[in-house]
């Protein structure tokens, strides 16, 4: 069992979740896997004289794109830098933006309740965001600004080399694996990005505004730590 049963009734009590009657059968895992579908490696030539300090130094000066012009400051993205778990949101929202930290706001608190139940912290993973900037009104991210802005999170993938990386949310999850498949359909596989093994998970901000997926959430949680072990194997 991956969790302990006290782990889990906070969890399900954190969602709002009473009773849990687990339905999920975890399907065969060599059949989940996809393609890498970049196939291109971080660890190209441009990437390995990379340092943090100037890859924060280049978020923090950005100016490619329009959301430098109404952001209050740059979201870098914290935690460990040599995590092996690389979450990844989509874009900083009002708290982000204020604070200069990912995942700080009612997401955030919920993102953290989930990490809880996962038995990870905030300072043993990694935290960033497809975007840097807020998208004023928290508005979806344009493809243009994902474009613009993918570099900086390529550079901080070959940084951390994690072994899994976790797709928070639908936008999230499309960017990262340049589709445009609804998260039902690409959760509960492992796909591939820069040859990194990635998980979409529903974000924290859906599940709010849906309590009904607060399950599915579940399931996903287990599916990410039963490949994550795999991996580890
Ligand atoms: N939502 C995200 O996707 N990222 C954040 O940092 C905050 C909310």
């Amino acid at each position: 069992m991956l969790f302990s049963e006290t782990t889990r009734l906070h969890y399900l009590n954190a969602m709002g979740i009473t009773v849990w009657q687990p339905r999920f059968v975890t399907p065969s895992f060599t059949t989940l896997f996809t393609e890498p579908i970049l196939g291109e490696s971080v660890a190209s030539e441009n990437l390995i004289s990379d340092s943090w300090e100037q890859l924060h130094t280049d978020v923090t000066q950005c100016q490619a794109c329009t959301l430098c012009t109404t952001r209050t400051q740059t979201v870098f993205g914290e935690g460990s830098r040599h995590a092996k778990w690389l979450f990844i949101g989509e874009a900083p929202g009002q708290h982000e933006d204020e604070q200069g930290r990912p995942f700080v706001g009612e997401a955030g608190q919920l993102l953290n309740e989930m990490l809880r139940a996962m038995q990870l912290t905030r300072d043993e993973i990694f935290i960033a965001n497809i975007l840097k900037c807020r998208p004023p009104n928290n508005r979806d991210p344009h493809i243009e600004e994902i474009r613009q802005c993918r570099d900086y999170l390529r550079r901080q993938m070959a940084l951390i080399q994690p072994k899994i990386i976790i797709a928070v949310g639908r936008i999230a999850a499309q960017a990262l694996l340049e589709t445009t498949e609804t998260i039902g359909k690409m959760r509960g596989k492992v796909h591939h990005v820069e040859n990194t093994p990635l998980i979409a998970i529903y974000h924290p901000a859906y599940l709010l505004r849906s309590p009904i997926e607060k399950r599915k959430a579940w399931q996903d949680l287990q599916f990410a730590l039963y490949a994550f072990k795999t991996l580890e194997n």
